[in-house]
C-alpha cells in the first residue's frame, strides 16, 4: 500500500508510538485513581506526554495542557466556553466544520462571527482580518494551515492584531503541529487545540489543547476527577477537572512517545522532507495534462498536502482507481471543509487530495505520479 492520506491519520506511526501502545495497554492502570503503583505509574504516563507537548509548543506550565478525543471536542470545548451571546468572532474562510458548526451552533445561541475572506489559494492578509474587527469582538479563530489548500496562515501578525484590539486568539493546529513551528507564547496564542494523530504521530482517540493560564473555561462533561471527590460540584481545578473519566492512556502514552520522536529528530529536518517531497509533487503534477493545482504553488507556504481536480474525470472516480488498481490510498470529495473549498472555487465538484508524511520517500512519489499518470491518461 502507498499511503497518502496523512491529513486524515497519518500512517505508519514511529515504531516506539506502537511499541509503547502496546506496553502501557498491557500494563494497565488509571490515572488519579488511588494511591496503588499501577494507578501513579498511569498519572506518570499523562504527565511525561503534558511535558513533551510544553517542550514542543513552548507552553510554561503543563497544569494547563487539558487531554481532549481529539481537535474537534478540543475546538468545541474553546469555543463553547469563551463565548457567550453578544460575542463577536472573526475566522477564515479556509476553516474546517470542526471550528465552523461549533460557530454556527453558537450563532442560535446569540454569537456572531464573520468569515474573512481568503485568496483563491487560501491565503490570508492580516491586513484584512484588522480591518473586519468589531467593538464586540472578543476572539479570533484561524486555522495554522487548510486541510484542503495547504496554504499556511500568517499566525505570527493575526496573533499581533489579536493583541492589538485585546481579543483572545484560538489556533486550530490540527493539520500543523508537528510539522509547522509553534511556540504558543512567542506567537502570542491564548487557546491552541491540537489532535494527536496526524503529525503529531500518535494514535487516534488522542487530542487536546493549551489555554493560557486566566482563561476561564468550563468543561464540556462533567464527572470523576480522581480529585476532590466529596464536592458534588466539578472541581475547578486543571487539568483534571477538565478531564472527568478516563483518559485514554494507552493512547497518551503513546502520543508521548510520537512527540518525543519528533523532538528527537527536530522540526525543522521533518519540515525539510515535507517540502522536498511537496517540491516534487507540485513538478509532476504541473506536467501532467488536465491537472489543476489548488493552494500555494510555492511549497513553502504550504503543509504537505495536495489537493487538485482534473478536466475530464471526477476526483472520486480517480481516487477510486488509484485504490483499485494501484494500492494507493487518497481522499476525494470535501474533505469536510465546505468554506475551503469554496474558496477554491471547488465546492460542487470537490477534489483529490495526496498528503505527505515523514516517512515517504522520492521512489513513493514517483509511483504516485505514474499511477496518476496512467489513471487520468487512460
Ligand atoms: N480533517 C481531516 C481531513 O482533512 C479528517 O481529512
Amino acid at each position: 500500500m502507498l499511503y497518502f492520506d496523512n491529513a486524515a491519520t497519518s500512517w505508519p506511526k514511529p515504531e516506539v508510538v506502537y511499541e509503547t501502545h502496546n506496553r502501557v495497554f498491557r500494563q494497565g492502570g488509571n490515572a488519579g485513581r488511588g494511591v496503588n503503583q499501577s494507578s501513579l505509574r498511569a498519572g506518570r504516563l499523562l504527565f511525561e506526554t503534558r511535558e513533551a507537548l510544553c517542550r514542543l509548543f513552548g507552553i510554561p506550565d503543563s497544569e494547563r495542557v487539558v487531554f481532549t478525543q481529539n481537535v474537534t471536542e478540543a475546538l468545541n470545548v474553546g469555543l463553547q466556553g469563551l463565548l457567550q451571546s453578544g460575542d463577536h468572532v472573526l475566522t477564515s474562510s479556509v476553516e474546517h466544520n470542526a471550528v465552523v458548526r461549533p460557530l454556527e451552533y453558537l450563532r442560535e445561541r446569540g454569537v456572531s462571527y464573520t468569515v474573512v475572506p481568503c485568496s483563491r489559494e487560501g491565503i490570508l492578509d492580516p491586513a484584512d482580518v484588522e480591518s473586519y474587527i468589531q467593538p464586540n469582538t472578543k476572539l479570533l479563530c484561524f486555522t495554522h494551515a487548510s486541510n484542503v489548500l495547504g496554504s499556511i496562515l500568517p499566525i505570527i501578525e493575526l496573533g499581533q492584531v489579536a493583541k492589538r484590539h485585546q481579543c483572545l486568539f484560538m489556533v486550530d493546529a490540527a493539520q500543523s503541529g508537528g510539522v509547522l513551528p509553534i511556540q504558543v507564547e512567542e506567537q502570542q496564542i491564548d487557546f491552541l487545540a491540537f489532535t494527536g494523530h496526524k503529525g503529531l504521530m500518535g494514535p487516534q482517540g488522542v487530542g487536546g489543547f493549551y489555554a493560557k493560564p486566566g482563561i476561564e473555561l468550563h468543561s464540556l462533561i462533567y464527572g470523576g476527577t480522581g480529585i476532590h471527590s466529596q464536592e458534588l460540584k466539578q472541581p475547578g481545578i486543571w487539568p483534571e477537572g477538565m478531564e472527568s473519566g478516563t483518559r485514554n492512556i494507552p493512547g497518551i502514552a503513546a502520543l508521548g512517545a510520537g512527540i518525543e520522536f519528533i523532538l528527537d529528530e527536530g522540526l525543522e529536518k521533518i519540515r525539510q522532507h515535507e517540502v522536498n517531497l511537496m517540491t516534487m509533487l507540485l513538478a509532476g503534477l504541473r506536467k501532467l495534462p488536465e491537472v489543476r493545482i489548488l493552494g500555494p504553488q510555492n511549497p513553502n507556504r504550504r503543509v504537505g498536502l495536495v489537493s487538485c481536480m482534473f478536466d475530464r474525470h471526477s476526483p472520486e472516480a480517480v481516487s477510486l482507481e488509484l485504490d483499485r488498481r494501484y494500492d494507493i490510498v487518497t481522499r476525494a470529495g470535501l474533505h469536510c471543509a465546505p468554506l475551503a473549498h469554496k474558496t477554491a472555487g471547488t465546492l460542487k465538484t470537490g477534489a483529490l487530495r495526496f498528503s505527505l508524511s515523514y516517512f515517504q520517500t522520492e521512489e513513493d512519489i514517483q509511483s504516485l505520479l505514474a499511477a496518476l499518470a496512467s489513471v487520468i491518461g487512460g
